[in-house]
């Protein structure tokens, strides 16, 4: 990898810097991007602890998949702060639930919390969940053509993740909209800065969902069913692999894993169809393309557009050292606009045949539920352009959740042309 200048390194040359909490960045961050990518590679964000940020495909896969990187450290962090407020309330259901949550775990502990559920989580025990997806699609679907018009997010992208990962885990429906009030509480703590208002509202969402699943777990266990709760409970009371309060972070780390980012990967690739009318069209008459337009939505605007690694030993990324300790922000949004790995990256092009894009990470830490994140889009995708072939975009003012981690739409006005 070819050294790179410093003064690009410090955003102070060819390049403005880097806000990624702009109205502008928000509203079209890939334009930033590239020109970051294209001039500083590897950029430092000034600040009172020292952050980079990299961008280039190769990079931000050999970094997040590299065994001498840790992934977030933020439970230690959620702990430290904990320390400091006392006296203000406390932050200790949360910071205690997080710490047990795979995605903030490092191995032998990560392997110990993910094993279990890999199997579960495979494409042949979910090809069950084909037909109930579709039924579900099929039902959303009916209800915006009886209604006639579409408010995408809030009448399909927030409903059918909540609903598919429910099936899923075991939860009754008629729980969906206080696990969905939860979850969207929550999913604040991939996000960063944060106020202590926001840390006491996700402790106090951490408690509600420990004792909702306390009381769920105790039903499974006198009546199981195919659920993964009833699952992990059975094999659990036999190996005893989890502690009872890593199964119940478990659970709510699952679900909250499974909403936001399902969510905003509707709403991106629709609104990334509606923008592209000779893609959506193309789509529309080949629907047995599916899989692979599905692979250029994740590419072309993934809903998780960062993830955090932080070295354990010093290490050297295009000739500058970095020290143990020091986090990377590592652009998987950028990376899979990388023209180094993929042809005219700022196309879509839903017939792309060559894409490894990485909207689901890449390693250990790979999302376990990707396989069901493609088939809820492969299906609700398909039976939208069936049901509204002509569909249009119904207003050219968007606005985006402030997340800086997950990149998604607060509303998506639809005319549907029925
Ligand atoms: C399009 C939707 C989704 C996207 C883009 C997405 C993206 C990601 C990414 C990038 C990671 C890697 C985190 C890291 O390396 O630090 C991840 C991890 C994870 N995802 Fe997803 N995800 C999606 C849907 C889901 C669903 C539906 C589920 C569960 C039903 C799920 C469960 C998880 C879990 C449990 C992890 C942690 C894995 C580990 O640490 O080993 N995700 N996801």
């Amino acid at each position: 990898m070819q050294p790179i200048n410093r003064k690009l390194i410090d955003g102070e040359a060819a390049i403005p810097p880097l806000n990624l909490y702009l109205k502008s960045y928000r509203e079209n961050p890939y334009k930033y991007l590239k020109e970051i990518r294209e001039h500083a590679p590897l950029y430092e964000i000034k600040g009172p602890n020292p952050e980079w940020f990299i961008t280039r495909y190769e990079d931000v896969k050999a970094v997040i998949s590299g065994n001498n990187y840790s992934v977030d450290d933020l439970p230690y962090r959620l702990l430290k702060k904990n320390d400091l407020i006392k006296g203000e309330g406390n932050l200790n259901v949360l910071s205690d639930a997080i710490a047990d949550w795979m995605i903030f775990a490092q191995p032998p502990e990560h392997t110990r919390l993910r094993r279990p559920m890999t199997r579960y989580f495979s494409p042949r025990e979910l090809s069950r969940m084909t037909h109930l997806v579709q039924k579900d699609v099929d039902s959303l679907i009916a209800a915006v053509r009886e209604k006639g018009e579409m408010e995408f997010i809030a009448d399909i992208a927030k409903k059918l993740p909540i609903i598919t990962s429910s099936r899923l885990l075991g939860i009754p429906p008629e729980d969906y909209d206080i696990i969905y009030k939860w979850t969207n509480c929550l999913v604040d703590i991939f996000d960063q800065p944060n106020t202590l208002e926001s840390y006491q509202a996700m402790n106090q969402t951490t408690i509600e969902f420990r004792e909702y699943f306390t009381r769920l777990i105790a039903t499974k266990r006198k009546r199981g069913d195919d659920g993964l709760i009833s699952y992990l409970v059975a094999l659990n009371d036999e190996e005893h692999i989890y502690s009872d309060d890593e199964l119940l972070a478990t659970c709510s780390f699952l679900i909250t894993a499974a909403q936001e980012s399902t969510e905003a990967f509707m709403g991106n690739s629709v609104l990334a169809l509606l923008k592209n009318p000779d893609q959506k069209k193309w789509l529309s008459s080949n629907p047995d393309k599916i899989t692979m337009a599905v692979e250029e939505l994740l590419r072309y605007d993934p809903p998780i557009q960062m993830l955090v690694r932080i070295p354990l030993t010093e290490v050297n990324i295009m000739g500058q050292t970095i020290q143990p300790g020091e986090r990377i922000l590592t652009s998987l949004a950028a990376a899979n606009r990388d023209p180094a790995e993929f042809d005219e990256p700022d196309v879509l092009n839903l017939a792309r045949a060559k894409n490894n894009n990485i909207a689901f990470g890449y390693g250990i830490h790979t999302c376990i539920g990707a396989w069901l994140a493609r088939l809820e889009g492969q299906l609700l995708f398909n039976s939208l352009l069936a049901s509204f072939p002509d569909m249009e975009l119904a207003s050219d003012k968007l606005s985006w959740y402030p997340n800086v981690f997950i990149r998604g739409l607060k509303e998506l006005p639809v005319n549907l042309k029925i």
